[in-house]
């Protein structure tokens, strides 16, 4: 795609718009104009506090130009907001008018749309008005707009309750079984890391004391610990009651709001690893099918069968945890509308605490992506039809969504979306998404979120990165804990943030 963009530094927003209409497109000034190639102008201009934006759109003989302005309102007065919703409306009246193709989440392009929605209405607009806004200047489709609106508000009811100077804790296990076909994680599998294993629980082990002592220091209390992955429960029995011993030994864990361990892979999961879960003081554990189509399973590589993931749920259920979440995915290659919909059927007669639904997402790493590239499609076929269909089944049997998110290039352009039984909504979930408090990263691929208010009450985050591969993270966890000669230790870059002047 041939893009040129004048009078703003948004590029990536521009950038983002652009591929709601052209999915995979690459971006240059100087890519040779074809009858195949995009050619995109945006040109933004700002008169006082007006936004106004000009956009042109040529593909082959086809063109067509729109224009969008913004202005300060009661409900929106950010200037960047601004900004946003003016470009927004001219590429998308554009793009609707060269392709005549719309978008259900119009130009919300971000990851996290409940937090755009939070924003409106702690501005005070109140709910309706604020679903309003987001269908008539964001153009959002209504039913979108509405389940947004519809989480924003359950995780303000989550939120209220809860003290100041909270804060929760990742553990990472980036390793799995084996490597499923459609995901993209940076995960480790197979025989010959079961050594590397080993010597990446001892590093943990100093990563998570030394953590949980900062935190201490820093009086903090610990609200929810995750152990995440990849798949946790590739430890074996002792490596993790190893594990959780030592979160045991560092937190009380009777005192958390929540302590997940996601299991994940039925075929790792045995009724002593649940029990032992139990013993260290879990709360909550996944148990995750994808599907229930067993040829769509074989497909996408999962190595386990319905069967399994059945064995699995029942010895949770048993296990005497208090909340089980069940991972599905929408719009799985081999999958459709029929299967999709009764694998949600079956799940939701198992009734678990917590379900998330998610659309499929082609990443670059994945194998499915390698072997089909065309996998991936800008209608979705019928993941519109299965994500609308999972938003009305869940409703009618009694779950709330309560979290959500967006990722690039999802089937159908669909989101993420976590439901959960009424009073049983994982914190964690939504502590991450709405980034509500500091959340400590440890292992690879971690990503410590530190959060702090200035004396004008504006938020500050600073990401603290792992690194991402175990064997990297092997090579350099010294240096980034303790620091050396030109790098403060870890411990000393939490300080210095929280410490600066309000
Ligand atoms: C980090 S994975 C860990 C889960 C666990 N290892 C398992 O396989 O059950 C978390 C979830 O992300 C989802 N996921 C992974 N790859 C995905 C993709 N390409 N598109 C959509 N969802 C994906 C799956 O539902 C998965 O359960
Ligand atoms: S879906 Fe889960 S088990 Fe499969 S590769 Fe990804 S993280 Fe590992």
């Amino acid at each position: 795609m041939i893009l040129r963009i004048r009078g703003t530094d948004m590029q990536y927003y521009v950038q983002t718009l652009c591929l709601i209409f052209f999915p995979g497109a690459h971006f240059s000034e100087s890519e040779k104009p074809g009858p195949e190639v995009p050619e995109i102008e945006v040109s933004v201009q700002k008169n006082e506090e007006t936004y106004m934006v000009y956009t042109s759109m040529k593909l082959g003989a086809k063109f067509v130009e729109a224009t969008g302005s913004a202005i300060p309102t009661e409900d929106i007065k950010n200037p960047k907001r601004l900004e946003k919703i003016a470009i927004g409306r001219a590429i998308f009246s554009a793009g609707k008018a060269l392709l005549g193709y719309t978008n259900a989440w119009g130009i919300l392009t971000g990851v996290r749309p409940a937090k755009v929605a939070n924003e409106i209405i702690r501005a005070g607009a109140g709910v309706q008005k604020t679903r309003r806004i987001l269908r008539d200047e964001y153009f959002l489709n209504p039913k979108k707009a509405a389940l947004v609106v519809s989480v924003a508000t359950t995780e303000n009811r989550v939120l209220k309750k809860l003290p100041d100077n909270l804060c929760s804790v990742y553990i990472s296990i980036p390793f799995c079984p084996s490597r499923c076909a459609y995901c993209s994680f940076i995960s480790y599998a197979g025989e010959k890391l079961l050594p590397l294993l080993e010597s990446y629980l001892e590093e943990l082990e100093v990563d998570i004391r030394n953590t949980f002592s900062i935190i201490r220091k820093r009086g903090l209390k610990v609200a929810t610990v995750y152990i995440g992955g990849g798949t946790p429960t590739v430890l074996d029995e002792k490596q993790l009651a190893a594990l959780l011993s030592v979160v045991c030994e560092c937190v009380d864990v009777s005192s958390l709001m929540e302590f997940t361990l996601e299991a994940g892979r039925p075929d790792t999961i045995t009724e002593e690893k649940l029990s032992i879960a139990y013993a260290h003081g879990v709360t909550r554990v996944s148990v995750n099918p994808q599907t229930l189509n067993e040829n769509v399973l074989k497909a996408i590589g999962r190595r386990h069968t319905v069967a399994d993931f059945y064995r699995a749920y029942d010895l949770a259920a048993k296990s005497g945890i208090r909340d089980i979440n069940v991972d599905l995915i929408a719009g799985l290659t081999g999958d459709s509308f029929a299967g999709f919909s009764q694998t949600l059927d079956r799940v939701l007669e198992l009734s678990p605490s917590n379900l998330t639904v998610h659309t499929f997402a082609v990443k670059r790493a994945s194998n499915i992506l390698r072997e089909n590239s065309q996998v991936y499609s800008i209608v979705g076929g019928d993941v519109t039809k299965s994500i609308e269909y999972s938003q009305l089944r869940t409703k009618s049997a009694g779950y709330i969504p309560y979290y959500m998110y967006r990722q690039k290039n999802t089937v159908g352009n669909q989101e993420n979306v976590g439901y959960a039984k009424e009073g049983r909504e994982s914190y964690y979930n939504i502590f991450m998404m709405e980034e509500i408090h500091t959340i400590f990263g440890v292992g690879a691929g971690a990503v410590t979120k530190l959060i702090r208010h200035d004396k004008n009450g504006k938020q500050q985050i600073q990401r603290i990165f792992t690194p991402k591969y175990p064997y990297e993270y092997l090579r350099d966890a010294e240096v980034l804990r303790n620091g050396n000669l030109e790098k403060p230790s870890f411990e000393e870059r939490v300080n210095i943030f929280f410490d600066q002047e309000a």
